[in-house]
């Protein structure tokens, strides 16, 4: 395979990408036709994944295909917990719902961490290139929108502090993928999962779209 295994897996899934980016929720999200409770509930959302993805990553740090991906740096529960704190107050947890598409991530992010870290690479490629990418775009409109501090509370969660070249950070991520202890067999497994983790992303939006709508105060359902 002459190709490196970063460009692979990006344009493999590179169709899903821009399904994600022109999702009826992403797109009133960043068009600023919804009120802050959608971004608040999406918020919520990556909490729970991001659970799942750090807290395998102590067990993880050693395995030889998923250890080298596991990179403090990158851990995003933490800023996620202050930015519901802001969002919710201090007493957060006690409302916080996982809806039925995230539990199912959240179950298989779990998963392939106990029983299959080359699946656990898929997920963390998913989400955390996509937050150092795009999720600069989501801040910024999330700024604008709702008024939050730039780069503070509320949107915290965008903000990667240890990070401070990540261009650079993404060229150094993209050799790790090149260099992925694993065989082209299963190299497109975790293609494959790519791609389901992108479906897992595709049903939390379609969730969420049904849940807000535009210049909706709050849910339409609970
Ligand atoms: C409206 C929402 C989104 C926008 C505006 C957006 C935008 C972008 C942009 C501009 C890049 C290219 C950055 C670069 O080449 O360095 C990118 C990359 C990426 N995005 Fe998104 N994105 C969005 C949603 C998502 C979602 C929902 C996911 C999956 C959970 C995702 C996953 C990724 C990944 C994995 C990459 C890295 C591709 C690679 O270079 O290998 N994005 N995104």
């Amino acid at each position: 395979m002459d190709t490196p295994f970063s460009t692979l897996i990006r344009v493999a899934s590179h169709e899903q990408h821009t399904e994600a980016e022109t999702s009826t929720f992403m797109s009133d999200l960043l068009g600023g036709r919804l009120a802050v409770d959608a971004f608040t509930r999406y918020t919520e959302q990556l909490w729970f994944v991001y659970r799942a993805l750090e807290d395998a990553a102590g067990t993880l740090r050693e395995d030889p295909v998923a250890g080298p991906f596991i990179q403090p740096e990158l851990f995003r529960t933490a800023e996620l917990e202050r930015d519901l704190r802001h969002l919710r107050g201090a007493d957060w947890r006690d409302g916080v719902q996982a809806l039925p598409a995230t539990a199912a991530y959240a179950a298989r992010v779990e998963e392939c961490a106990r029983t299959w870290p080359a699946g656990y690479v898929a997920h963390h490629y998913t989400r955390y290139l996509g937050d150092l990418s795009g999720g600069q775009i989501i801040r910024d409109k999330a700024e604008r929108t709702w008024g939050f501090e730039r780069k503070g509370d509320g949107v915290r969660f965008y903000v990667f502090e240890q990070i401070a070249n990540p261009a650079a950070f993404k060229r150094g991520y993209r050799e790790l993928l090149d260099q992925v202890n694993a065989n082209d067999l299963e190299k497109q497994r975790i293609i494959d999962e790519c791609k389901r983790a992108f479906d897992f992303n595709g049903a939390v939006f379609r969730e969420l779209g049904q849940a807000y709508a535009p210049d909706s105060r709050g849910p339409l359902i609970a």
